[in-house]
């Protein structure tokens, strides 16, 4: 039902169903400001450097920011213009592309994935697949008239950077430049244009609870105006504000798998403003359906045993779909201690008291 966009109303009060109880509440006084998430130069000329800045990186924090990463500033501003704009459409032409159903490959949504939730999130989003482009751009919306120009362009550059990135992330684990590249197989590449309207309430409900990624990199580019994006470390929730033409990467649930443990998919949530709307733009590389994920012989042959049992990618991703997002990590029913002891406890999420 597209009356559930939030983008297209105006909101004096929050609806019941977007309350968190107490204890689940983002409890914004008790978020820690200063960031220090790590930021990477690109453009730096000492590639060894840069491989060990995003080892202690992935190994500490499980996120990361790039500049000087290559993106041409103007795409960005563009592509940050259009999603406003897009969000700002009539309801009349959203309303022809909306969907709740999380198997469609183009789809305008709200929430999370409101067919299985209980309580809602403060959010709209367009869901886009993007590779290969011409399989997907004629299905993309047309209004704004520039959108396949620009986000074609966009999702193209973003590609590269995402193959260099997991390119340094197998030197940084000791294996070679192209061994993700190659096991990930052929990726899929997906896009959430993320919209965060004013929200009256911004300490009763989230924009995207605490979850983590379930694809194997994230390259997300934030409002460069307004915050919102949290990650979690040592306990405490720490704002990422935005950087000027800055991508935020963080590790996906898949990476940590691969790594045999050693590179973290931490939790992440992004809150919401009382006085600003704020939009986010999430570029997924995801593995292949079919591929089989299961770490190198490399990373368990110095007597740390695989941490994960090996499944397909089309398995985890159902698996990821089917519950909601702040449950536990989605990666604990992977366990290959699971096999022997189902009813271990899981690692719960950050804000839902078990
Ligand atoms: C996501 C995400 C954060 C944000 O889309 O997976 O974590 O700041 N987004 O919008
Ligand atoms: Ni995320």
């Amino acid at each position: 039902m597209a009356d559930m966009l939030l983008s297209t109303g105006v909101h004096d009060t929050i609806p019941s169903n977007y309350v968190r109880p107490e204890n689940e509440r983002p409890h914004l006084d008790h978020v820690i400001a200063d960031a220090n998430i790590p930021v990477v130069d690109f453009g730096a000329s000492d590639k060894s450097q840069i491989i060990s800045q995003i080892e202690k990186a992935c190994r500490l924090y499980g996120f990361f920011q790039v500049v000087n990463h290559g993106i041409d500033a103007q795409l960005i501003k563009k592509v940050l213009a259009i999603t406003l704009e897009f969000f700002r459409l009539p309801p009349e032409e959203k309303a022809k592309l909306y969907s709740d159903d999380p198997a469609k490959k183009i789809r305008l949504s709200t929430s999370f994935n409101v067919r299985k939730e209980t309580v809602h999130n403060w959010r709209d989003y367009l869901r886009l697949h993007c590779y290969p482009l011409e399989e997907f751009v004629p299905d993309w919306p047309s209004n704004p008239s520039s959108f396949k120009d620009v986000f074609g362009s966009y999702c193209k550059q973003v590609r590269q950077l995402g193959l260099r990135i997991l390119g340094i992330i197998s030197l940084s684990l000791g294996l070679e430049e192209e061994y993700l590249v190659r096991v990930l197989g052929e990726q899929e590449q997906h896009m959430a244009m993320n919209y965060y309207p004013k929200c009256p309430e911004p300490e009763l409900t989230y924009g995207l609870p605490a979850h983590t990624d379930p694809n194997a990199l994230t390259i997300l580019l934030q409002d460069p105006h307004v915050s919102g994006l949290q990650v979690h470390k040592d306990g405490k929730w720490i704002a990422v504000d935005p950087k000027p033409n800055a991508f935020v990467i963080n590790i996906g649930d898949q990476l940590q798998a691969l790594s045999n443990g050693r590179y973290k998919s931490v939790w992440h949530r992004a809150v919401v403003n009382s006085n600003k709307e704020r939009m986010s733009v999430a570029s997924f590389l995801c593995p292949c359906n079919s591929v089989l994920i299961s770490p190198p012989e490399k990373l368990i042959a110095d007597g740390s045993p695989a941490v994960y049992r090996s499944y397909t990618y089309d398995e985890y991703y159902k698996k990821f779909w089917s519950r909601n997002l702040d449950q536990e990590h989605c990666l604990e029913l992977f366990k290959r201690d699971r096999e022997t002891c189902p009813d271990a406890p899981t690692f719960p999420c950050p804000d839902t008291p078990a």
